[in-house]
């Protein structure tokens, strides 16, 4: 197969400054995601799964954390290890998004859902008009099963699987290339874990993403992805 991997990660290292010195989190790790394809970071508390995913969007403080190795988007993306803020901004949500365990970290209290799914879109689509972000954001709300009408709801209104559902709805709305996903359903009980996992699954094959699912469950690897890396204290077993 010739396809370019929609995401591309080359010896990466990443060290985070603290007081007591360096903390090496990740050491010489490398992967591909091909388009279409679920790859399961999979590794216990502390491995690094995290600090992989905040690399792949430029998330780390410059200041405090040295990220060496290379990371891209596409065959032929811009270079996003050392990128300055204004490539970064251009990529994150648009090329590549992220869900994170906790929903409600990923939302504001005091907006209503309708409004932040719309205002992801609008951040990437700066032409597009209010009337047609929140027609879009209405739409994203029913494709990951929330009715419509709840557009006007505020995140407390709703229960922690349709917070997630929502977090969901926010990272697809501008077609990402690259899904990361960090203990996507880690907060959640044992059935709405499942129903979220499916949901992800369904509309990553649907729409094409290229995934990363980053979990400490094993289980949830053989039920999801194509193709696993296992990770221990910032290194790669396999
Ligand atoms: N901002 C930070 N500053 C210092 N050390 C950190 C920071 N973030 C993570 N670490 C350390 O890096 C290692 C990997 O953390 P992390 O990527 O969060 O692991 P995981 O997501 O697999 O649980 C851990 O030893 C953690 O304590
Ligand atoms: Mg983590």
């Amino acid at each position: 197969m010739s396809r370019q991997p929609a995401l591309r990660v080359r010896d990466l290292t990443v060290t985070f400054g603290t007081a007591r010195g360096p903390v090496p989190a990740v050491r010489d790790i490398s992967f591909d995601v091909a388009p279409g394809e679920v790859l399961g970071l999979v590794g216990e508390s502390g491995s690094g799964k995290s600090t992989i995913g905040l690399a792949a969007l430029g998330l780390h403080d410059p200041a405090r954390t040295r990220v060496e190795g290379s990371i891209r988007l596409g065959g032929d993306g811009p270079e996003l290890v050392g990128a300055p803020e204004a490539v970064l901004k251009r990529v994150r949500g648009a090329k590549a998004a992220m869900v994170f365990q906790d929903a409600l970290d990923a939302l504001s209290p005091y907006h209503t859902i309708g409004a932040q799914i719309a205002e992801a879109y609008r951040v990437h689509h700066p032409q597009a008009s209010r009337k047609e972000a929140l027609r879009r954001a209405a739409a994203m709300l029913e494709r990951v099963g929330i009715p419509a009408a709840r557009a006007s709801d505020h995140p407390h209104h709703l229960s922690g699987g349709m917070r997630q559902r929502v977090v969901i709805a926010m990272a697809l709305v501008n077609d990402p290339d690259v899904l990361i996903a960090d203990e996507p359903t880690t907060a959640l009980d044992a059935r709405v874990q499942r129903q979220i996992l499916d949901l992800i699954r369904e509309l990553q094959a649907e729409t094409g993403t290229a995934m990363v699912l980053i979990t400490h469950d094993v289980g949830v690897v053989a039920a999801t992805c194509h193709r696993m890396l296992v990770l221990r204290a910032g290194e790669a077993l396999e």
